[in-house]
């Protein structure tokens, strides 16, 4: 069991956590978020909180506990915030930069704990020395980690079932001087199914399931009833030799383990890793972000 976290970043900080809610630096900007899991006291007091934050997501009281990253509330300006903004992120020979906004879900378009596997992917692609291996992102969100995989070299297919995530997704391509990154909107289980019948073969597959979701025609997803099957179909699509997979998880309480065990009911990598993610704090407390498993094969 791994305990890992990005440490990559200088445009991305997590200042303190604690009652249910975290104060967090994206670039110029500082944010209080919910954070149901920050149980504990904070290491700074409240009025510092107030007096370095420049917006507040609060959520709805009753929503308070609720272990989901989606949850019901809104955001309040403390001080003056653009609309959009932008962070990079550097690593090695990777220098990307990202937009972020403050969306309606308390999201602002990255999760910063998410740089462990950017760098997985971007040493991983990098070191295999292949012509245009095929990398395919699954529930890619705003595509930081297609970005990733597209500045090492690889043939990216980003996949999801929101269309102002594809959008926002495609501007981060463009910002980052790229193109060529093929867009799918459908529903990822079905693309999947269908990939598996069309005979094609990925390097690398990434996946960061949400708890629940719907797809475009509304199809239905459930973690916990359909992750098994998705990696079942997954083994189909990734070819043996160099060749990489990534399951994260959040906000369903699973442990590492229950994710590992998924994977290895599929495959039989040599080595396996997997754990927990969490986001230092130089004065507050650490903050665990949910679970990986991820292998690779050279
Ligand atoms: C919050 S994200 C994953 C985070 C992302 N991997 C990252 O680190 O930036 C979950 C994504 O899954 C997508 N999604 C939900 N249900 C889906 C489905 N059935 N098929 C495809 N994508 C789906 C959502 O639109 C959302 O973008």
């Amino acid at each position: 069991m791994n305990l890992l976290h990005p440490a990559s970043w200088h445009d991305y900080e997590l200042l303190d956590s604690g009652n249910f809610e975290k104060l967090e630096r994206f670039g110029k900007y500082i944010l209080i978020r919910p954070e149901p899991q920050a149980i504990w006291e904070r290491a700074l007091p409240d009025q510092e909180w107030k007096r370095l934050a420049h917006a507040h997501f609060s959520r709805e009281q009753n929503d308070k506990f609720r272990f989901t990253d989606d949850v019901k509330g809104g955001w309040k300006k403390l001080k003056e915030i653009p609309e959009s903004w932008q962070v990079t992120y550097q690593y090695n020979q990777l220098n990307l930069t990202f937009r972020l906004a403050l969306t309606g879900f308390g999201h602002v378009g990255i999760f910063p704990e998410q740089g462990e596997n950017w760098n997985f992917i971007y040493d991983t692609v990098q070191r295999w020395k292949l012509n245009k291996p095929r990398v395919l992102n699954l529930f890619a969100y705003t595509g930081a980690a297609s970005v990733v995989a597209k500045s090492a070299g690889a043939d990216v297919t980003h996949v999801d079932a929101s269309r102002p995530g594809l959008n926002w997704a495609n501007q981060n391509m463009v910002l980052n001087n790229q193109d060529n990154i093929r867009w799918v909107y459908e529903d990822a289980f079905k693309f999947v199914k269908r990939e598996v019948k069309r005979g094609n073969k990925y390097n690398g597959i990434i996946m960061d399931p949400p708890p629940y979701g719907r797809g475009p025609e509304g199809e239905k997803w459930t973690l916990q009833e359909q992750l098994n099957e998705l990696v079942k179909f997954s083994r189909e699509l990734l070819v043996d030799k160099q060749s990489f997979f990534i399951l994260s998880m959040y906000a369903v309480g699973l442990s590492a383990t229950v994710g590992r065990n998924v994977v290895l009911s599929h495959f039989t990598p040599s080595e396996t890793e997997f754990g927990e993610f969490y986001l230092h704090s130089k004065q507050g407390k650490d903050l665990p972000m949910g679970t990986f498993v991820r292998f690779r094969n050279f």
